[in-house]
């Protein structure tokens, strides 16, 4: 194994075209935070990078339906998604964003050298174009129907009735989504970086090169690329939004967001360096001994571990990355996490709901990282996590010690008594830990890691709890020295531990120790503390997440299920064809609503007199779930007036209020969309 000097570590630029949800975090943000943290803390040179990826097409369909420009839509999620990382305590050096024009810069640079150097290739092709729109259409402007399944609102890349992949050729009747027209065959050029040249070389720096060192899953993936053989594949698009294409040649086109957006990584370097005064940006990615590290989640494969590297191989001068530890997905409540179903943790609102419980939040998705499979978020899960293990073990630990060395010695920690055997099989366990947990975190298994980080905390309520200082305290006052001294040792290593996993609370507890290290390998030590030295009073490390709070959010998440089945479910089916003279039989009127009281022992129904213009009269209808009869008073309601009169629950009913039934059968009224007289005829 080399031992890098420098560690260039990136995070996949999330699209700003939404905010984060647990899905990322759990996949890529948190583990990525924790290597980060962890590799400073061992004094290496560390440079950890994230920022927005704001181009590719979603961006531009999501401005387009809220009538706004992509740059709003980017501002706004950028904004969004830089300040929860923010709060959530993800350290990057630095979260920079593609529409930056040091990005566009560096981004057309690369373009314009892989071109010069003749390592890009030419081809025309047909593809869809709009003639009133006259524009070239991506597969996500070209709506038609599935050859599959049939359904008729396939996207020219998928259907999402059957999920099959699609080409835009594929659809049946394509129409344009900008002017609704057939679109039309039109040629176009675009440069292409010849992945099939790269194969040999792939095989041998993947396939043979990173057997053993790169995670079955990511392995597993690009052997399967690599041995279906590779194309040529397009590097530039006909779009507006983007980086646009160096050439003069090239009016109308950018480069493809996956040529763009791992170069960010690059701009986020330069921009980094340049704010501090520097321009020794290369030595992160041109130096052997820098060591590159990709986070990323299963769908981003290809691109780090095939597209980028070969990208990077072209140009020549850069190191290629030593690992993409990607990860599994993680579901929601046993269903896949979908940003347009709204099934989702979103950061943002996890710290505005769990103000202070940022560590919880991480704590619980490194438990349940989908690190070698998909895994699972529930809610229950994580109020146990929190009450069961944060706050039981960890925080138990640290409480029950703290407050002892209050209550005994006034806060001022004690020299060490007698040692027994037990202590020192306790120090010697505790020597143990910086290397357990490090290995785990440079093999990218974090949940492990965290795993062996509660051991430590385990280890030291054992201890107390084997000892009970609060029994001995009377008879060996001596003994109850060693006991707490060492007992705040080891709330010391933990502090020290912890603080890649839990940041918050590492400087909450080094705090209260009056200490401030986070030197790894210092966490093995059982010396950090000086007798004589003061401890602060304790506070609470983690509190306790309440049954209430869990409920709220299994309700916010059964809301968001309702509304969304409601939002897709289909319309009833058209009834038969009546005639104009079916129709003029009914005598539909605006009426005024005079007086509304409930039908006595009825749930369902109110009594309501109105104003038909014609005359005063009473009817009874099926509203009282939906409306509070005083709120309808003066209101202007539709209603069929020539309904022959009819008896319910004793109550004569001179006609029927018109409703809209929703399809989950809730009934909403049906009003004029302006004043007009009491019996105005509906026709
Ligand atoms: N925006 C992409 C996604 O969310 C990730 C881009 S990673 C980068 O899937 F390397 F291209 F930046
Ligand atoms: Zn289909």
């Amino acid at each position: 194994m080399k031992n890098p000097v420098r560690y260039t570590i990136t995070s996949a630029l999330p699209y700003a075209n939404g905010p984060v949800h647990i899905g990322h975090l759990a996949g890529v943000y948190i583990p990525a935070d924790i290597y980060a943290r962890y590799l400073r803390n061992n004094g290496k040179e560390v440079l950890f990078l994230g920022g927005s990826d704001e181009h590719g097409v979603p961006i531009t369909l999501k401005a387009r339906k809220e009538g706004v420009t992509p740059q709003d839509i980017v501002d706004r999620y950028h904004n969004i998604i830089k300040q929860s990382f923010k709060e959530l305590g993800i350290s990057f050096d630095i979260y920079s964003r593609t529409s930056n024009p040091t990005h566009h810069e560096t981004a057309a640079a690369y373009f314009t050298k892989l071109y010069n150097e003749g390592k890009l290739v030419e081809q025309t092709s047909q593809q869809y174009y709009d003639e009133e729109a006259k524009q070239f259409l991506a597969d996500r402007y070209i709506t038609g129907e599935c050859p599959h399944c049939h359904n008729e609102k396939a996207y020219g890349d998928q259907c999402e009735a059957c999920g099959a992949t699609l080409n835009a050729t594929d659809l049946i009747n394509p129409k344009s989504t900008l002017s609704g027209n057939p679109p039309v065959m039109k040629e176009t050029k675009h440069w292409y970086l010849p992945l099939n040249e790269y194969e040999p070389w792939l095989k041998e720096w993947i396939l043979n090169g990173h057997k053993d060192d790169w995670k079955v899953n990511v392995y597993g993936q690009c052997k399967s690329w690599i041995e279906a053989g590779l194309h040529p594949r397009a590097v530039t698009r006909d779009l507006s939004w983007g980086v646009k294409v160096p050439l003069p040649e090239a009016e109308g086109k950018v480069l493809y967001v996956w040529f763009d957006a791992p170069i960010g990584y690059i701009s986020a370097t330069k921009e980094w360096t340049a704010a501090q005064g520097r321009t020794d940006w290369e030595k992160w990615w041109k130096d052997p001994d820098t060591q590159l590290v990709h986070f990323i989640g299963k769908d981003n494969i290809v691109f780090h571990c095939i597209i980028f590297p070969c990208m990077l191989k072209a140009e020549g001068s850069y190191i290629l990355p030593e690992n993409v530890p990607a990860n599994e997905f993680l579901n929601l409540e046993g269903d896949k996490i979908s940003t347009s179903r709204n099934w989702a943790v979103w950061l943002h609102e996890y710290l505005q709901d769990f103000p202070g419980k940022q560590d919880t939040l991480r704590y619980m998705l490194t438990s349940i990282a989908p690190e070698t499979k998909d895994s699972d978020f529930t809610w229950s899960d994580f109020q146990a996590k929190n009450n069961n293990e944060l706050l039981a073990i960890f925080g138990n630990l640290v409480n029950r010690t703290i407050v002892l060395t209050h209550k005994y010695y006034g806060g001022i920690i004690p020299e060490m008594g007698p040692v027994t055997d037990l202590e020192k099989e306790v120090m010697a366990k505790v020597a143990e830990f910086p290397q357990r947990i490090g290995e785990s975190i440079e093999k990218y298994r974090f949940r492990e890691a965290q795993a062996e980080l509660m051991n430590l905390a385990r280890l030291g309520n054992k201890y107390l709890t084997e000892t009970e200082p609060w029994k001995k305290q009377k008879e060996d006052p001596e003994y109850v020295k060693t006991i707490l001294h060492l007992s705040l040792q080891i709330c010391a290593s933990l502090s020290v531990l912890c603080e890649p996993f839990l940041p918050f609370s590492a400087e909450k507890l080094q705090k209260m120790l009056n200490l401030n290290n986070k030197n790894w390998n210092d966490g093995g030590r059982t010396d950090l503390l000086k007798a004589g030295d003061k401890v602060n009073e304790a506070e609470l490390l983690f509190v306790k997440v309440e049954d209430d709070a869990i409920a709220a959010q299994v309700k916010k998440l059964e809301d968001a299920k309702k509304a969304n089945q409601l939002a897709n479910a289909p319309a009833t089916p058209a009834k038969e064809d009546i005639t104009y003279d079916d129709f003029q039989k009914m005598d539909l009127r605006v009426v005024t609503v005079l007086e509304a009281e409930r039908v006595p022992k009825t749930k369902k129904l109110l009594k309501l007199k109105v104003n038909t213009g014609v005359d005063t009269r009473e009817i009874v209808s099926g509203i009282a779930e939906y409306y509070e009869p005083e709120t309808l008073v003066g209101k202007q309601v539709l209603m069929l007036i020539n309904l022959a009169p009819k008896e319910i629950k004793g109550v004569k009913s001179h006609g029927m209020v018109l409703m809209a039934a929703n399809a989950d059968g809730s009934l909403s009224l049906m009003q004029p969309a302006k004043n007009i007289n009491a019996g105005s005829t509906v026709q």
